[in-house]
């Protein structure tokens, strides 16, 4: 067999910037039904009786049907051509720079002949004004085009990178940052955002961990719907409203090595109950678009995969947005040795339910002749036109195609003022303190010497991130300029860059030592710059890259307090940095604002409130380490040796998922619950106070997990549940309440029905995943069957 080979390499370009819930069954919507094969109560395989919901069943993303809209499409379907039809299923890659303002000829021919739907890259009032006249004016079917980028943190007004809003645990201040970035980005000319990036990652050497938000299924779906919210708006018809694309569907985040766009090997239970969740969420939450995701499933790429696109996405969950490809992904299907030739993976492709084709144009150029020889039904061309339709319609672009091209709108909105304060509050909200000890933070603004060391220091370029969209580095504050901003003329301030980010290069470290030296408190920048993390950033390594760890024993060896900055894309293995340096701020990449933010945190001004997203490995021989992992029959006990653990390290991670400090402190009384004896449908509300016992006002994120204590599949130790982020003033007292409902509680069992089992549930509620108090209740009563409407439907 021949396989043809994608010129795949001319086609693959980057620029380095392209780079409680409540248990509540509703009793009287339970059938009681006999299980399908009952069995004696062994561990291998019994079907309990159970009840079960009826009504939708899982189909939670289903919206009223628009009669109107339907007729519209059906309409404008009937009078195109079967070529007409594939051109709006084809997505070019702009080739006309990304600011505009020249005509691009080129993208013209092909709008005029109806080759093209969508645009990915081309960006600007006046660009997409005029490419929208020639597709409205002079193409035949008079079909607006949509313009699509990756509007991931912010467009022009760069917030911080994804996993640093994560680490807020503050989804309405992270919706106002979307919200954000995509009035800015569709008053550029912009309809479409590839974004939010909802892949749970374990496994920190993958690059792409920075783009999402953490290892956690209940926090990424929450963050999933909030990004959502805020891309889309209210209505898609508003000027300043951007179609969310969820991506990458699904398991792109359990590549094999943490190599990127690497084979996954993904239980079925482990893709229900970890990795689909914050995609469910996110249409939920209205996503338009979902985006499939480079790699394979238990033998299938997901380009093809028909089960999961067609299968849950739109048959179980009931959704109906357009499924877009991810950059030449239907073209790699032949890579992945699947389909043997050009127009048989288009094919597949289309027939698995990918209605748009990104880049590869396999769509355009073969499967006209795929029709018209009755190997692909025009049916299933036709789905996914009205797809593709429907969100041109939503968007209000039949009726205005220019109403994301204001020149106008442009002027006021980009880089605004009100954006920029937005962007630095968000930052600050990101910022997660490690370890503080014997209060070395903050630091006075009256110190007499202040030595600034390492590069990242002063580069503003890493501080806005990879996927940085238009961003620009001359809009960045750096944190050593953030520094000198907040500490006027009363500090002197001392800066060497020390060494270089990633280079064995030594040379600076005596200039480092020396002014350290003078310095009253040293302020070390260490980490990762921007091109380290993201699409193809991966690191076999979690360790400091080059010499810094170097870099920093020799300035901690000159015996001054010092205090370190964290700028990176992923969790580091950074021990001796834990053990030796009183104070670590993990500051991950904070946008245009990451100086003044950096700045409002080391002196003070704001007291941080982030809680980490992802566990710290110790070292990369741990990963992958989760909170949420299994028990096993022989958790690990540091005095057995036989036991779940390792000779040379500790089990634990260096700073465990949900951890993160304040310059005030914390202390929470026990949990109470409404009741301790349930019976199966009922609700428990789970009622924590805490008190600010510090002096002075700060956030703590309260979190809420929960374990089912015996399963008949085995159960994770813990899993988040629920979460709010609270500001107490010195001496306040909050109480907190979460509602427990039976979803909350819910899992794959044995026949993979989605179940809740009788018997007792733990709950731990604290300020991490490993600092709480518990309490425990029992649910009583017959196994029942759940709809799987996702973690919060
Ligand atoms: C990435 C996607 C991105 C697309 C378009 C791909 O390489 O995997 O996340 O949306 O390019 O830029």
């Amino acid at each position: 067999m021949t396989i043809m080979r994608p010129a795949l390499a001319s086609l693959l370009r980057r620029t380095p910037f392209a780079a409680t819930s409540a248990v509540l069954f509703v009793l009287s919507a339970c059938t009681t039904t006999t299980g399908r094969t009952p069995a004696p109560l062994t561990t291998s395989g019994s079907t309990p009786t159970a009840r079960v919901a009826t009504g939708d069943g899982d189909r939670s993303a289903v919206r009223t049907p628009d009669a109107r809209m339907e007729r519209f499409v059906d309409s404008v379907l009937a009078g195109l051509t079967l070529e007409e039809k594939l051109g709006q299923l084809t997505q070019y890659r702009g080739q006309f720079g990304l600011t505009g303002p020249q005509t691009p000829e080129a993208g013209a021919v092909d709008i005029r002949a109806g080759r093209v739907g969508s645009f990915l890259g081309v960006v600007g009032a006046a660009v997409t004004r005029e490419m929208q006249r020639v597709a409205v004016e002079e193409s035949r079917a008079k079909i607006p085009v949509l313009f699509a980028h990756d509007v991931v943190h912010g467009f022009r007004t760069i917030f911080p990178v994804p996993l640093a809003e994560a680490s807020s645990w503050d989804p309405a201040a992270v919706q106002r940052a979307a919200r954000i970035a995509a009035a800015e980005g569709a008053a550029n000319g912009l309809h479409w955002t590839f974004a939010p990036m909802v892949d749970i990652a374990r496994d920190p050497r993958w690059g792409r961990v920075v783009e999402g938000s953490g290892e956690d299924p209940y926090l990424g779906s929450v963050m999933a719907a909030a990004r959502v919210r805020g891309y889309q708006g209210n209505d898609l018809r508003d000027s300043l409203a951007l179609i969310a694309s969820v991506k990458h569907f699904v398991g792109y985040g359990a590549a094999e090595g943490g190599r990127d766009y690497n084979t996954t090997d993904i239980p079925a239970r482990t893709l229900r109950e970890i990795y689909l969740p914050p995609f469910q969420a996110a249409v939920n939450a209205g996503a338009r678009s979902v985006m499939a995701s480079f790699n394979e499933i238990d033998g299938v790429p997901m380009h093809a995969n028909r089960a999961l696109i067609d299968g849950v996405l739109r048959d179980r969950w009931g959704w109906d947005g357009i499924l877009v490809s991810d950059y030449t992904g239907v073209m790699e299907l032949l890579n992945h040795g699947i389909g043997g030739d050009t127009a048989t993976v288009g094919r597949l492709a289309l027939d698995a339910g990918i209605d748009v084709d990104m880049v590869s144009k396999i769509y355009f150029s073969y499967l006209p002749a795929e029709v018209r020889a009755g190997r692909l039904p025009l049916a299933a061309v036709d789905s996914a036109v009205r797809r593709v339709l429907r969100v041109k319609y939503e968007m209000g672009l039949f009726a205005d195609p220019y109403h994301h091209s204001s020149e106008a709108r442009e002027r006021a909105l980009t880089l605004s003022p009100a954006y920029v304060a937005e962007a630095r509050d968000m930052a600050r909200r990101s910022i997660v303190l490690l370890k503080n000890s014997g209060g070395a933070l903050p630091l006075s603004k009256s110190l007499g010497t202040l030595a600034v060391i390492g590069t990242l220091a002063d580069d503003a370029r890493s501080a806005l991130g990879n996927w940085a969209a238009v961003g620009r580095p001359e809009d960045a504050v750096t944190i050593l300029a953030g520094i000198r901003q907040a500490v006027g003329s009363r500090t002197r301030i001392l800066y060497a860059q020390g060494a270089p980010v990633d280079s064995a290069d030594t040379t600076g470290f005596a200039q480092a030592v020396r002014i350290a030296r003078q310095a009253d408190a040293v302020v070390l920048v260490l980490g990762e710059h921007q091109d380290m993390s993201a699409e193809a950033r991966n690191r076999a390594s979690l360790d400091l890259p080059g010499v810094q760890l170097q870099l920093a024993q020799a300035v901690v060896a000159t015996g001054k307090p010092v205090v370190v900055i964290l700028e990176n894309g992923r969790p580091l293995s950074i021990p001796w940095l834990a053990d030796h340096v009183p104070a670590i701020l993990e500051t991950w990449y904070l946008g245009v604002q990451m100086g003044p933010a950096v700045a409002d945190v080391l002196f003070g001004d704001a007291n941080p409130g982030g809680k980490l997203p992802v566990s710290f490995p110790r070292t990369v021989g741990q990963v992958p380490v989760y909170y949420n992992h299994k028990n096993t029959g022989r958790p690990p006990d540091e005095r057995e040796r036989y036991t779940s653990k390792y000779l040379d390290v500790p089990w634990t991670p260096q700073w465990a998922f949900g951890h993160g400090l304040s310059y005030t402190t914390f202390a929470y009384e026990p949990p109470t619950l409404s009741a301790t004896q349930l019976t199966m449908g009922d609700s428990v509300v789970v009622r924590v106070a805490l008190t600010n016992t510090g002096t002075r006002a700060g956030d703590e994120v309260v979190q809420l997990y929960v374990r089912d204590d015996v399963g008949r599949v085995t159960r994770p130790v813990k899993m988040l549940r629920g979460f709010e982020r609270v500001s107490l003033t010195p001496g306040e007292r909050r109480t907190v309440s979460f509602t427990l409902r039976p979803r909350d509680l819910a899992f794959y069992d044995l026949d993979m029905r989605h179940v809740v089992e009788p018997g007792t549930f733990t709950v731990y509620v604290g300020g991490s995943s490993v600092d709480v108090r518990e309490a425990r209740f029992r649910v009583t009563g017959t196994t029942m069957v759940v709809p799987d409407r996702g973690l919060i439907p």
